[in-house]
């Protein structure tokens, strides 16, 4: 990313990152590396997405960088199945509570883990987010879970064509 790009993504996302909620997910192991390092990876590919197709670039990297806003705490009554499903709803009370979210914001994190949960992305930057989570989680798992990587696109796909019907 440019200097000017990474300077205006900084500022996007800047009260976001020196929350103090937020910072406890540096401490959180997601796919080998920290929920932090992940949920960043993901905002920042959202917004080069959707800052070059001229969509709601700034709204979409703050959901993108909320979209997994959870320690594992928060999930320990679940099985890791169920957290599979449940984690985006979570994420989305958590960034509720600390930042203001709009109804397509809430789309674009609740709907993240479309088609794993039910919730179908209503607005093209939830696919957007939903995607960039798609390429950065099979990038970071694919050095342990290359099955798992390529299983989680295929059901994506399937689904995809599915809902067009
Ligand atoms: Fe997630
Ligand atoms: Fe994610």
């Amino acid at each position: 990313m440019s200097l000017k790009k990474t300077s205006e993504f900084l500022q996007i996302v800047d009260d976001i990152i020196n929350n103090e909620k937020f910072l406890a997910l540096k401490h959180e192991l997601h796919h080998g590396i920290s929920r932090y390092e992940h949920s960043m990876r993901v905002a920042k590919m959202t917004y080069m997405m959707t800052k070059k197709m001229h969509l709601d670039y700034e709204r979409a990297t703050r959901a993108a960088l909320l979209h997994d806003f959870f320690i594992d705490k928060d999930t320990e009554c679940y099985t890791t199945k169920e957290t599979f499903k449940v984690h985006p709803k979570i994420a989305l009370i958590n960034a509720k509570k600390y930042f203001d979210i709009d109804k397509k914001q809430a789309n674009m994190i609740e709907a993240h883990m479309f088609p794993v949960s039910n919730i179908i992305p209503k607005y093209k930057e939830s696919w957007i987010v939903t995607l960039s989570d798609k390429i950065v989680a099979s990038h970071e798992m694919y050095r342990y879970k290359a099955q798992m990587a390529i299983g989680i696109w295929l059901i994506f796909l399937f689904n995809v064509i599915a809902i067009q019907k």
